[in-house]
């Protein structure tokens, strides 16, 4: 351990523990220990606060308004365009369209990068996408008869690269890839990812949903074309996520819905589009929800995120330790680069028993295919059991999660 490291204060997590309400329940009778993090996190009371606080002082609809409360909404609705900028080191607000989350941003990019591509285009998937990056190239597929090929996922959950360059010909236009996955917890090399794409004239997109949450990511660094993340995994509030685009892309493609907010002018004849990003964003937005979305990444970025995540790193050795203890136990994703996921089966005990047994001592987990049916194939099994972990989860968490784990396992087999 270096001098620096020794000298950091230990990461105080019954001080962030305090600040989520809902952490001090019980559920059955039990303390709630909550480990489906990566299905949605919970929310600090600065994050409610700020959502609160639009509804009892400051709500009207954004934009157009030429009084207090619209102007007093617009500008903290415009201020969290710049924080989710900042967040991504994306190089400014015009880079960032708000969309409801992760799945509406690729459904935006899927459709409006789509609308270029022709008959025999490829588009590059990998094995480990979530069915929200599988299912809107489908469409696609079925559409214009673009061609959708597969990245395979190695024993260990990582991509294989050479299999990744292998794919390229001179018809492939796009890549669109998980940055960390949400059932293996792996981290995909996005920088290196992005260079192969670009070299063979691809764009590319990464699925940051995990990735926002677990590490600190820079689109810049990664010269990624599109980036997307949804809010309510980042501890902020449903119905609010973000599409980055870089460059002109933006203004290079055509909008992914027509409507109000949207327009410059309209006319019997035709209509003159508004400026990006707002040309992306048709209709009344998630406002209350997109400034709780910036309340969230203030509250992220006030944190020590090194300790949080190194804290996390230490929750997910401890929790894998334990679960090598367990006869039957087959573990998934155990990549050197990953982050605070751990996905396993126990031979002859179904995932959703599990958990559902494991639900009765307080614990929360998720169980089943986790939106990602091709790793489930290619893993050859239904579901996985996955505990996914935050920065206000704990050893003794932990401990009462394997503990759990063993009296379900008992009960079962
Ligand atoms: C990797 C990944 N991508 C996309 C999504 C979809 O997110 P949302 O439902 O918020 O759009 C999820 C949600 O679980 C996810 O984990």
């Amino acid at each position: 351990m270096t001098a620096l490291a020794k000298s950091r204060p230990a990461f105080d997590v019954e001080a962030l523990r305090v600040q989520f309400p809902i952490l001090s329940r019980e559920v059955n009778g039990k303390p709630l220990v909550y480990l489906d993090n990566a299905a949605s996190a919970q929310k600090p009371e600065a994050v409610i606060e700020a959502v609160a606080n639009v509804w009892r002082h400051s709500y009207a609809n954004v934009h157009r308004g030429l009084h207090t409360l619209a102007n007093e909404a617009t500008e903290a609705f415009e201020a969290s365009r710049g924080k989710v900028a900042r967040l991504l080191n994306a190089p400014g607000p015009e880079h960032i369209v708000f969309t409801k989350g992760a799945t509406e941003a690729i459904n935006l990019v899927a459709d409006s990068f789509g609308a270029t591509l022709e008959q025999g285009d490829e588009v590059i998937l990998s094995q480990m996408e979530h069915h929200s990056n599988i299912v809107p190239w489908h469409f696609l597929r079925e559409r214009k008869g673009v061609v959708i090929k597969w990245i395979p996922v190695t024993e260990d959950g990582t991509l294989d690269m050479e299999a990744y360059e292998a794919l390229f010909t001179r018809r492939t236009k796009f890549v669109s890839l998980v940055h960390m996955s949400n059932v293996l917890g792996t981290v995909n090399p996005a920088r290196r990812l992005t260079e192969i794409a670009h070299a063979n004239g691809a764009a590319i997109l990464f699925d940051g949903t995990q990735a926002a949450v677990h590490m600190p990511v820079d689109v810049a660094g990664i010269g990624c074309d599109f980036y997307v993340f949804t809010g309510h995994k980042l501890y902020g509030p449903n119905g609010a996520g973000a599409l980055y685009a870089a460059g002109d892309w933006l203004e290079r493609l055509r909008p992914y819905q027509g409507g109000g907010e949207m327009i410059a002018e309209v006319s019997e004849d035709g209509v003159v589009y508004a400026d990006v990003p707002h040309k992306f964003e048709a209709g009344t937005p998630a406002i209350a929800d997109v400034i709780g979305l910036g309340a969230a990444i203030d509250w992220v970025q006030a944190l020590d995120r090194t300790a949080a995540l190194d804290h996390e790193r230490a929750l997910l050795d401890h929790a894998e330790a334990g679960l090598r203890d367990v006869d039957g136990l087959r573990l998934y994703g155990r990549s050197q680069d990953k982050g605070a996921i751990v996905s396993f089966t126990i031979d002859g005990a179904h995932p959703h028993d599990l958990a559902q047994l494991m639900d009765k001592y307080g614990v929360a987990v998720r169980a089943g295919h986790h939106c990602a049916h091709p790793l489930m194939k290619r893993y050859g099994v239904p579901g996985t059991v996955r505990a996914s972990f935050a920065p206000y989860n704990t050893v003794a968490e932990v401990d009462a999660f394997i503990e759990a784990l063993h009296k379900a396992k008992s009960f079962l087999i």
